[in-house]
């Protein structure tokens, strides 16, 4: 339904022509002429065909993630065992009584991005923009090895600040991913592998937090994918994928809960799963899949609104609503939750609210790429004003394109060229800078 901006996006501050790319540099990809090569402590990693660059640390593999695979793939995977022989989840909000720990990654897509801003005020306030936590996207397989440098990370901070960190992150690579979607961004496919490959890269997810017991996660699990098997299996890849994704998402959570990872199931938004037809086979799908994964008490919940741009609370409904009382997430949340909890899922929830600043900006509700006028949105908080929600937090990294308004290239998606979407813009993933700039220019509340 709406596409997701790959972490490898980062601003071509570096344009200039070294012959190095930097540290989080573009260093490849269809169209680029700039450095192939990258700064030291970096390796240049293939993201996919319009986009390679330089990662942290020697990265695992290069090219041709999914050939690079070293863990048996079959279920006698290592790390397994039943989640809760080995670990308890702490009871109440997980967010609470920690910072939520902003990533060095887009703290520096930011600082280049104001850096690139010529009016002081507005770069000042863009600045301000590295010190508010978004969600970490692993995307792809090729970009674990980073969670470790964002974990050893954190729990230096932790020890260093006495604060206690919650570093966030979002697990979207699943096979035939974003089924519903006339492209598929992901890496894996059904057809070659997919599940095993999934399981294996849920593997490293694990390996990597293992390591860093000090510090807690919080993870997103696979948006869209379980909203896509509530209303869109009448799309043929959606019905395919039905049963893979089922078993890749309890393979997920079941091996994140060995390493303590909180976790909250994607879950759409208002205007999706929000429509009172879509409420109880919504919460059907969610119990089921929890219940199946033990009902661990590491599954917290759904996050709602993921890279959407709907209020929390809406002022008035949007007229593009009409037809829905659910018209804002809160109304949502609050319409779902009593017909999941009594289905058998005591689900809290957590909203993003990232590009959410600004209402009535949309032509339809569909719309879902790079809308025009959007501003960032309430900063990541606990303190929400309902029980309900655990957090407002920021998981879409905004700045980060949607998709390219460009009809001619093949990842080309027709609503990125709508009257409500910014033109140009640029392939999904890659820093969108005129973009950024109105996020912070109509930041509401201010930046
Ligand atoms: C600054 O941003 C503009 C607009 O995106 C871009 O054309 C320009 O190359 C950028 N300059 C630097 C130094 O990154
Ligand atoms: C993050 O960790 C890496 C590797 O441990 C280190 O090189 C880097 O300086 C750290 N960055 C920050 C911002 O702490
Ligand atoms: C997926 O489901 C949503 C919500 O019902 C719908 O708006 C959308 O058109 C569907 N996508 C496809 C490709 O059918
Ligand atoms: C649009 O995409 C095509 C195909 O990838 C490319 O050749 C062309 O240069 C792009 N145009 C712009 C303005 O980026």
């Amino acid at each position: 339904m709406f596409k997701f901006a790959s972490l490898l996006a980062f601003v071509t501050l570096a344009s200039s022509v070294a012959a190095q790319a930097p540290i989080y540099g573009q260093c490849g990809g269809q169209g680029w002429s700039g450095a192939t090569a990258c700064a030291a402590g970096s390796v240049c990693t293939y993201s996919n065909d319009y986009y390679s660059q330089c990662l942290p640390g020697a990265a695992s593999s290069t090219t041709a993630p999914a050939s690079t695979v070293s863990v048996p793939t079959s279920t006698a995977s290592g790390t397994s065992s039943a989640p809760s022989s080995t670990s308890t989840a702490a009871a109440g909000n997980p967010f609470e009584g920690y910072e939520i720990f902003a990533s060095p990654y887009y703290a520096a897509e930011v600082a280049a991005a104001a850096a690139n801003i010529t009016d002081s005020t507005l770069a000042g306030k863009a600045a301000s923009v590295a010190n508010i936590p978004t969600f970490t996207w692993f995307d792809q397989v090729a970009k674990v090895p980073t969670l470790g440098t964002y974990l050893a990370n954190a729990t230096a901070l932790q020890t260093s600040s006495g604060s206690k960190q919650i570093v966030p992150i979002v697990v979207y690579d699943l096979p035939d991913r974003d089924c519903a979607a006339s492209a598929s961004n992901g890496e894996f496919s059904i057809a070659d592998n997919g599940e095993a490959n999934y399981k294996d890269y849920i593997d490293q997810l694990v390996a990597q937090i293992k390591q860093y017991p000090d510090v807690r996660v919080v993870a997103v699990i696979e948006p869209d994918s379980l909203a896509n098997l509530v209303t869109n299996l009448s799309v043929e890849k959606c019905a395919n994928a039905q049963t893979t994704y089922l078993a890749c998402v309890n393979y997920a959570i079941e091996q994140l809960a060995t390493v303590n990872v909180y976790m909250y199931l994607d879950a759409g938004h208002a205007g999706w799963l929000g429509w009172p037809a879509n409420l109880s086979p919504a919460a059907t799908l969610f119990t089921q899949v929890y219940q199946n994964a033990g009902s661990s008490p590491f599954v917290r919940g759904l996050a709602t609104n993921v890279a959407n741009y709907n209020a929390l609370v809406a002022a008035s409904p949007d007229p593009i609503t009409q037809g829905n009382p659910n018209y804002d997430e809160s109304l949502y949340i609050n319409a779902l939750a009593p017909v999941i909890h009594s289905a058998g899922f005591p689900a809290q929830f957590i909203v993003d609210q990232g590009r959410a600043g600004v209402q009535n900006i949309r032509a339809a509700w569909g719309d879902w790429c790079n809308v025009k006028g959007a501003g960032f949105g309430t900063q990541p908080t606990t303190d929400t004003g309902d029980s309900l929600i655990d957090a407002i937090v920021w998981v879409k990294p905004g700045g980060e394109c949607d998709g390219t308004s460009n009809s001619s290239s093949p990842r080309y998606d027709p609503h990125c060229s709508l009257s409500d979407a910014t033109i140009p813009a640029p392939e999904a993933g890659t820093w969108f800078q005129t973009y950024f700039e109105t996020l912070v220019s109509a930041a509401n509340p201010a930046l």
